[in-house]
């Protein structure tokens, strides 16, 4: 049977040091604060964003709601996000995907100052880890304390996308090596698969990623020794699917009619099979918010560190 990496656990271990790290801010009378913009009516949004204020709420960042409905105008929403990089009260910006969908969210993305794009989603941020120019790969050993205090004074600051870092944590945290193994990544989104497999890569496992357009996606996954999936559709990796001992991330989202929340996974009969296997919920989803938290106050950190040096301990 395999064992459960438990994202509710880390997620706990992350606020708590993120949660000191507000308090020191706090002591040279620094607020800490995050900047949520919703458009539109997405449950899934809704529910991420009402979680992600409770998580805030505990740790003692500040919360900035932007909330616009589903016949917002491009112009309203960069006229948002450009308020919100001038704002000194806001370290960081989520910006809740989807957007309706006449709304391109490269476009949205891409008006984050590097500084604040916590969700690390804009060119800048997937441009530095796709170079190797992301603190991430100097940092293989998985010293996290100290991962954005390296470069930010030397290069622009970047943020690592929170959900690829979170399933990366995770493994690290139940010590599951990463170098050498082949790492089956299915989808290939720009939130979520393609900085995921650019992770594992530098981390140096051999990297297989799957889409839609796939042929025999079950001949790839029972090569892998990592399967991490992200896909929303509900039941695609079976038992047969899986080698035995395989470490499988579940990333997907599925909401059900009744309210409950499955991933891709066949939980039941694939657990039966893997070595190690992330629940959902309880498994990647809290370990992504406790992230956008930790981006958020290195980022007011860096803020602090360039106005005030000796700030930052
Ligand atoms: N746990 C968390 O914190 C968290 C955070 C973000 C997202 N999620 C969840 O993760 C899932 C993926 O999110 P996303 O933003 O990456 O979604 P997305 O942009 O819709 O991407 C889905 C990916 O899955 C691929 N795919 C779809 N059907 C497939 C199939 N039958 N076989 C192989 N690949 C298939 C797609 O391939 P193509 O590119 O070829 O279309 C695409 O690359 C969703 O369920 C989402 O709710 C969870």
């Amino acid at each position: 049977m395999a064992r459960i990496m438990d994202g509710k656990k880390l997620s706990g271990k992350i606020k708590e040091k993120v949660k000191q790290d507000v308090e020191a801010l706090h002591a040279y009378g620094v607020d800490v604060g995050l900047g949520l913009m919703l458009a539109g009516n997405d449950p899934a949004s809704k529910e991420y964003l009402k979680a992600t204020l409770a998580a805030c709420a505990k740790v003692g960042i500040k919360t900035f709601e932007y909330s616009h409905p589903e016949t917002v105008s491009v112009n309203e929403i960069i006229n948002t996000v450009k308020s919100i990089n001038i704002d000194e009260r806001i370290n960081g910006l989520l910006v809740l995907l989807p957007l309706p969908g006449r709304i391109n969210p490269r476009h949205v993305v891409n008006e984050i100052i590097s500084e604040k794009d916590v969700d690390g989603l804009g060119s800048l941020s997937v441009g530095k880890l796709a170079a190797d120019e992301s603190t991430f790969q100097i940092f293989k050993t998985g010293d996290y304390d100290s991962l954005y205090t390296h470069d930010s004074k030397s290069s622009v600051p970047s943020f690592l996308p929170c959900t690829p870092f979170g399933v990366i944590r995770l493994l690290e945290d139940s010590t599951i090596d990463i170098k050498g193994k082949h790492a089956v990544v299915i989808g290939k989104s720009l939130a979520v698969g393609k900085p995921l497999s650019l992770m594992l890569l530098a981390k140096e496992a051999t990297v297989t990623v799957c889409h839609k357009a796939t042929a025999d996606l079950a001949y790839f996954t029972r090569q892998a020794d990592i399967i991490c999936t992200a896909t929303g559709i509900r039941g695609l990796i079976t038992a047969d699917m899986v080698k035995d001992g395989a470490v499988v991330v579940d990333i997907g989202i599925n909401v059900l009619k009744d309210g409950s929340i499955v991933g891709d996974v066949d939980f039941d009969s694939v657990s039966g099979k893997a070595s190690f296997i992330t629940p959902v919920p309880g498994g990647v989803g809290p370990v992504t918010i406790a992230i956008l938290l930790e981006n958020t106050v290195r980022s007011a950190q860096n803020n602090q560190s360039v106005k005030h040096p000796l700030v930052r301990g």
